[in-house]
Formats: structure tokens, sequence, C-alpha cells
């Protein structure tokens, strides 16, 4: 896979293939950026509030359509992206449905893009920007072991691992699409990942997931921000 202006490839998991988005402000990539959106994404791009918020999504979803362009080999106008129930977009040409899996997400100066021909993925990017509320946050999001595990650090080891698991869980639950209807307190990060393995199982059979379904979860994360990967591995 080739760079573009503002995106290059970032890593390779399994075949999954993950991409860097560079979203600081530019207004050359702005501007090559707004041309490849559609209007119903203009309006979208209209409605939001925060500079930054705007700038994240415009380019990081003119990147996503010249990627998915490239990989299902269509043109622009004939992509369109649409959301299932929960929110999660899936990719239509001339009207189907594409079973490509992909998935976005944003933070700060960070956007990250997983692809798979033939997985579904879920991917997570989280600036490691200090936290107001952390121990608030920590009691709404983590398990007995993974609260336990954090209240044994302090500082920047605690911001880290609590961005590392952040990530990690989101990334099992958007490759799943379930999104803001799971509750991410139910689960906890397999044990080998909070240790610090790199790559990790997992199975949402306790969750109400039919089917058993693995899971895979690779950690991302670099010095300038926390990230994971999750795809779809084979069914048992
Ligand atoms: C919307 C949500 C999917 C991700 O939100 P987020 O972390 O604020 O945002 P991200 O930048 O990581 O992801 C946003 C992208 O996810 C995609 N997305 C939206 N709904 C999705 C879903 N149900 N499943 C998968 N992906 C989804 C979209 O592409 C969106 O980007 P776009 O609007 O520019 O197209 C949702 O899971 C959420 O808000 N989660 C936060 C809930 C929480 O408290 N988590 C605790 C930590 S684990």
């Amino acid at each position: 896979m080739e760079a573009g202006d503002w995106w290059r490839p970032h890593a390779q998991v399994d075949g999954v293939v993950i991409v860097h988005v560079d979203l600081a402000a530019d207004s050359a990539n702005e501007e090559a950026a707004w041309s490849w959106l559609h209007d119903a994404e203009r309006l979208r791009w209209q409605r939001f509030l925060h500079e930054g918020a705007q700038r994240q999504y415009l380019l990081c979803r003119a990147a996503l359509r010249s990627l998915l362009c490239d990989a299902l080999d269509c043109r622009n106008g004939d992509l369109a992206l649409d959301s299932a129930e929960h929110g999660k977009p899936y990719a239509t040409v001339d009207g189907r449905a594409v079973s490509f899996g992909f998935n976005v997400s944003h933070s700060g100066c960070h956007g990250l893009i997983a692809l798979s021909h033939d997985r579904r993925v879920g991917v997570d990017v989280e600036e490691l920007t200090a936290q107001r509320n952390l121990d608030l946050l920590i009691e709404g999001t983590f398990g007995p072991n993974e609260q336990t595990e954090l209240a044994a650090l302090d500082g920047s080891r605690k911001l880290r691992l609590f961005f590392r698991l952040w990530t990690i869980k989101e990334a099992l639950s958007k490759a799943h699409g379930w999104g803001l209807s799971l509750d991410v307190s139910r689960f906890e990060v397999p044990k080998n990942l909070r240790d610090g393995e790199t790559t990790g199982r997992f199975q949402f059979c306790d969750l109400g997931e039919p089917g058993d379904t693995v899971w895979h979860v690779s950690n991302l994360s670099t010095d300038s921000f926390a990230a994971a990967v999750a795809h779809e591995g084979n069914r048992a």
C-alpha cells in the first residue's frame, strides 16, 4: 500500500493493514481532503462544533475513501459509507454492501485506519493526555483485576497502563460494532496483554456473542499515543 499526502502505513498484523493519518492542521491537505467528501459528509462536517473535531473527521474520512477506492477498485462517486445498528460504518459500491473490513479512530493529531480484506476489525487510538477524573474513569471502565493492577501504579506509569487497557477494550468493542451499547467494565483485557505482551486472544462468550468467534488483539502503542487493533480470527 502506498502512502498518501497525509497518511502512511503504520503496521501490519495477520494481514490487517493499519494506516496512520496525520491530523495536524494543514490547509493544503484539508483542501485536498474536502474534494473527497460526498454531500452528506460535508453537511456532517459543518455540524461539528470544534475545529479540531472537524479536521479529524475530514482528514480521516478522505483518507478512508482513498484507501477504500484503491482496495475495492472503485470510483469515489460509487462508494457510499453507511452505518450499521450501533453506528459502525460499512461500505457499499454501486449500492451493494461489500464485506471488506475497516475501522477508523482519531485522537488529537493522530488517526488510525485498519483495513482487512476478509475480517471484521476495530481500532482505537488515544493521545496520552492527563485525565482529570482518572479514578472515576477507572471505576466505570475496568473490571476488578484491572482496577487492582492500576491502583498499584501512579503517575505516568498508571496513565500509560490506563490508556493501553482502554484502547484494547475499545478496539474489541469497535471490531464487534457494539460501540457505546457495550458496558466495557463487564469484560477484562486478557491477562497476558495486561502483563505487557503485545498480542493476545479474546472471546466475548460471557457477553452473549453467539458462536465462538476468537478475536485477536494487538497493542500498537508508540511514545506518542496508545493504540490497539482487534480482528476476527478463524471461527473454531
Ligand atoms: C463511537 C465509539 C465507537 C468510539 O468513540 P471514540 O473512541 O470517541 O472515537 P474514535 O475516534 O475511536 O472512533 C470514531 C470512529 O469510530 C467509528 N464508529 C462509530 N460507531 C462505531 C461502532 N459502533 N463500532 C465501530 N466503529 C464505530 C466511526 O468511523 C467513527 O469515526 P467517524 O465518525 O470519523 O467516521 C464508541 O465506542 C464510544 O464512544 N466509545 C467510548 C465509550 C467508552 O466510555 N469507552 C470506555 C473505554 S474502553
